[in-house]
């Protein structure tokens, strides 16, 4: 194993988690060499070289592998890009900077002979990414489905579990950390969907846009909905998908109402669950922490040392694979909490399975296709009304 000497983007919760780990392990291969930040003037409470401009990590000849885990989507897009130009192994941990360049930077890896590795941007510590190029890298996979965000998977746990409201349970995983001061990224899909399409393209070789991809989660949840949930004994968590229908490729990321047969039902808390599905062997399950400096910290850890052995993704699907066409033509049974009837009408029902309607509550159980839904989708997140998968079983 050759060494490796770090020139290491962020010292926040993911790069503070990164420099404790190889601290507690006493790496004698892995040494941290150089550490860029925002603000130099903070105080960081550890002997290290910081600095605050990006040519100081560059020009160091002895850098021989970049670690990029900062918050700001843009700057690490730069970095990463300048990294593979300067044929500079990189490690990532930027889902946002994946799930809109990912394409490109594969090219990249190719074009300029270096690896870029981010097992760490999809559920944290659990290794999905590489499972998914090495072990699932055949024909025989159907689906890739869980809870990928800690976040709002705290807040369902708490509400489920402690019969805590939605406001407390945001706020408390706000004070612990789990949660972003503006909590949209969370709460409203969008860490779930860039997990989803990076796990996609590896899972079945196609890239599918964030724009393009239904994308709804938990901001609009009411009380009515989790009684609901709790009479049908079920509980609602934010689930992304990416399925294989025949030559068709489905994807979303959608709260659902989860029976307890299913794995997800008992990921609580900020875990994740991953459960991939094939031919043959049916379901498999992989849990973990999906977040947190040091779970998080310990998977950049293992991107490290796979590129001290020189591994790269070979994004098999891509290459060996009839890819499968996305689609949006395939109907999912939903729940739809609405108010008035202009929300009611928002939504086309090929089959309507259960209605009710009163003054304070109704709803309807029916069929409507997912490029309905993502056609709503903006409406039906700031309206009073809410939208849930409610499959049979
Ligand atoms: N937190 C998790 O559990 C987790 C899990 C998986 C993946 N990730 C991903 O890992 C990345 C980092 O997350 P985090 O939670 O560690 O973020 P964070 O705690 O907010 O820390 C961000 C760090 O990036 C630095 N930074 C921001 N812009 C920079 C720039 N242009 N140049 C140099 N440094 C810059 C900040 O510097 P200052 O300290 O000077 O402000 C800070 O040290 C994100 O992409 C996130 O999505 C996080």
């Amino acid at each position: 194993m050759k060494t490796l000497n770090i020139g290491l983007f962020g010292f926040g919760n993911v790069g503070r988690g990164l420099y404790d780990v190889l601290q507690r392990i006493n790496s004698q291969s892995v040494s941290i060499r150089r550490i860029c930040v925002r603000d130099l003037n903070k105080e960081r409470g550890v002997e290290a070289v910081f600095t605050n401009n990006p040519d100081d990590i560059f020009n160091d000849k002895d850098i021989n592998l970049i670690v990029e885990v900062i918050d700001d989507a843009e700057a690490a897009y730069d970095i990463v890009k300048r990294a593979l130009k300067s044929r500079i192994p990189v490690v990532s941990g930027n889902k946002k900077m994946l799930g809109h360049h990912i394409l490109e930077l594969m090219d990249m890896q190719e074009h300029y002979n270096t690896p870029l590795l981010y097992d760490a941007s999809a559920c944290g510590s659990i290794p999905v990414i590489r499972n998914l190029e090495e072990y699932y890298d055949n024909d025989l996979l159907c689906s890739v489905k869980g809870i990928l965000n800690g976040s709002s998977n705290f807040i369902l746990s708490k509400i489920f579990n402690e019969n805590m409201s939605y406001g407390d349970a945001l706020r408390l995983a706000q004070e612990l950390g789990f949660a972003e001061r503006n909590p949209t990224l969370d709460i409203d899909g969008w860490d779930s969907l860039y997990k989803l399409i990076i796990i996609t393209v590896h899972a079945f070789g196609l890239y599918v846009a964030p724009e393009e991809i239904l994308t709804y989660g938990i901001s609009t949840m009411n009380d009515s909905d989790i009684r609901f949930a709790r009479e049908k004994d079920r509980r609602i968590k934010l689930v992304a998908h990416s399925e294989k229908v025949d030559d068709k490729l489905i994807m979303c990321v959608l709260p659902q109402l989860i029976s307890r047969n299913k794995y997800i039902y008992s990921v609580e808390d900020e875990f994740n669950g991953v459960v991939i599905k094939g031919l043959f062997y049916d379901k498999q399950f992989m849990f973990g922490r999906g977040a947190g400096g040091h779970p998080t910290g310990s998977a950049v850890l293992s991107d490290i040392t796979a590129c001290a052995y020189n591994y790269r993704y070979e994004y098999k699907k891509r290459n060996d694979s009839v890819l499968p066409h996305y689609t949006t033509d395939h109907s999912f049974r939903i729940y739809f909490r609405y108010k008035t009837d202009e929300q009611r009408s928002l939504l086309t029902f090929s089959k309507i399975r259960e209605q009710y309607s009163s003054e304070e509550y109704s709803y309807i159980i029916g069929d409507v296709s997912i490029a309905d839904l993502k056609a709503h989708q903006e409406e039906l997140r700031v309206a009073d009304c809410f939208v849930a998968a409610y499959p049979l079983d």
